[in-house]
């Protein structure tokens, strides 16, 4: 290759580079906004699934919290979670025994929970939804998968006070640390909860680490034993 066939490569690979770099790190197209959990409270949301004092995780606690605090507007499917009004129709029970199954998550089956697929659920629920939506604007969001969508410091700093990420938005404050002294802890173990919902165990989390360490082992494996078959039958057939 001549000298000029070298920069003409130089300046093109560098300016692929250069492009795929400034896509990946300084993404121009991301949030600007940087939301995060207090650090006091930060371990709280780190595990989920670690004992507190009164025996439970953190995560059932938040799972408590969240039925008692946000259940009457916000439903969670993916964890069995109905809005109030809906778990108080006596008539719920049965469609949840008919047309729900029990959860299953991470190796444990919850027989008192039921997943009611998203058109059964709201075509029940019709008018609890439709009174929200007359009185706050719009359907409260359902938020099995909250978390994936907005990450922790979004879910916290929202929670714990709306108005000041959301503008104008009618989901109002209920936890307000000017008078509740564990305010911000309880933010942090409903979104503990939320996160909990969406992500694997450390366990679990391990678990499938191992797999793809092993699935990926396998193809290299395979791939150089294949390698080492095509020689042999080449060198059999004469071309070497
Ligand atoms: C009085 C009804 C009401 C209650 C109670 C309520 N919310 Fe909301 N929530 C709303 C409404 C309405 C919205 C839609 C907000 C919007 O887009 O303006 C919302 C939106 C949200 C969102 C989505 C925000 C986004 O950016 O998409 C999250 C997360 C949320 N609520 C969490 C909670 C949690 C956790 C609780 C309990 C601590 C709770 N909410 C209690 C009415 C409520």
């Amino acid at each position: 290759m001549n000298t000029w066939g070298i920069i003409k490569n130089v300046i093109i690979g560098g300016s692929v580079l250069v492009f795929f770099f400034i896509l990946w790190f300084y993404n121009p197209f991301k949030h600007v906004e940087h939301y995060e959990v207090d650090k006091e409270v930060q371990k709280i949301v780190d595990n989920p699934w670690k004992k507190t004092i009164h025996g439970k995780t953190i995560a059932e606690e938040g799972r408590e919290l969240f039925v008692t605090n946000c259940s009457s507007c916000h439903s969670l499917r993916y964890d069995g979670i109905y809005l109030m009004s809906v778990q108080m129709n006596p008539k719920w029970k049965n469609v949840e025994k008919s047309a729900g199954r029990p959860i299953y998550r991470h190796g444990k089956l919850y027989k008192d929970r039921f997943f009611v697929p998203k058109d059964v659920y709201e075509s029940f629920a019709y008018d609890d939804l439709q009174n929200l939506k007359a009185s706050l604007g719009q359907i409260p969001p359902d938020l099995s998968t909250i978390y994936l969508a907005r990450g922790e410091g979004y879910l916290y700093q929202f929670i714990l006070n709306p108005q000041k990420v959301l503008p104008g938005t009618t989901m109002p404050q209920l936890f307000n640390p000017q008078y509740d002294k564990q305010a911000k802890e309880k933010v942090a173990k409903i979104v503990a909860y939320l996160k909990s919902v969406n992500t694997p165990p450390p366990k679990e989390q391990a678990k499938r680490t191992i797999m793809g360490i092993l699935v990926i082992a396998y193809f290299i494996v395979m791939g150089a034993l294949l390698w080492k078959y095509r020689e042999n039958l080449l060198k059999r057939l004469g071309y070497h």
